[in-house]
């Protein structure tokens, strides 16, 4: 067995006593999303930093725990806080609670994020429903032995965001009035934001919204076989598309002003899942 799956089944075996359900649904609460679980009925809270070697994000604002309860009749696991590959983690500790997640029983993996809007007809507060992505500017979290267990060498990424997951966020949000935009999302590695000139280059490569997370899960998940969506929240327009410098303070604060709204589309996906 390989020292990355190892590490995995480590993890698992760990807190496996401590998982209140198989969850159906694994979702990843981006930036303004982390009091979510405070909407839904909580069954257990798994503290990552009780989990021996699990990645614990030093960002301010992602401080992090497993929250499993029950989104209407949905059994789900939220990810209170994610690493990001600017922490200095390898990126297979990046995936890896995503994979734990798997081998807790979740089928659909369900991303959320905030975002830069590269999209000339975004605007700060929006959301976006990523369709595809662009994932070579970070390091494919798939180099290295593969791991047979978790899925194939060569895995098919012809269709990472689910169709049908696709067209009931589109149902959930047309049904209650939430304005939802459609696009590529591109992880970057960061902590820098951009620069004006990659924000140009993104956007010649049909690049809609940029960000520091996300694809390396996706590339994860898929490898699995999970069924994945994903939702960004366009916090700011990138950089070069205003004036003013951007600040992770304003990430924050757009991010929070958008919650309420994002948590209801998320609830309502879910709930038609
Ligand atoms: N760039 C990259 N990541 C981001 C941005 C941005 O402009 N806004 C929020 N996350």
């Amino acid at each position: 067995m390989g020292q990355i799956y190892k590490k995995l089944t480590d993890c698992y075996d760990s807190i496996k006593d401590r998982i209140p359900f198989a969850p159906k649904v694994a979702l990843v609460l981006g930036s303004g999303l982390g009091n979510y679980a405070d909407s839904i009925d909580v069954k257990a809270e798994i503290e990552y930093s009780d989990i021996k070697d699990f990645p614990v994000s030093t960002v301010p604002g992602h401080a992090g725990k497993f929250i499993f309860g029950y989104v209407g009749s949905v059994p789900v696991v939220c990810m209170k806080g994610r690493v990001h590959y600017y922490e200095g983690y390898p990126v297979t500790d990046v995936v890896l609670p995503t994979r734990l997640m798997k081998l807790m029983g979740a089928e659909i993996l369900f991303l959320t994020n905030a975002s830069g809007g590269i999209n000339a007809s975004f605007g700060a507060g929006d959301f976006m429903l990523i369709t595809d992505h662009i994932s070579c500017f970070a390091p494919n979290p798939l180099i290295g032995q593969n791991i047979d267990e978790l899925g194939v060498r060569f895995p098919d990424m012809s269709t990472v965001y689910d169709k049908e997951l696709q067209e009931k966020i589109r149902k959930a949000a047309s049904d209650n009035e939430i304005a939802l935009k459609e696009g590529i999302y591109a992880q970057l590695t960061g902590p820098s934001f951009e620069s004006p000139a990659e924000i140009r280059m993104l956007r010649s490569l049909g690049v809609d919204a940029v960000g520091m997370s996300t694809v390396v899960e996706a590339i994860a998940a898929n490898h699995m076989g999970m069924r994945i969506c994903g939702i960004s929240c366009v916090a700011n327009l990138a950089a070069g598309m205003v004036e003013h410098p951007l600040t992770h303070d304003e990430v924050q604060e757009a991010a929070n002003k958008a919650a309420p709204l994002f948590q209801k589309l998320i609830t309502e996906s879910i709930i038609s899942f």
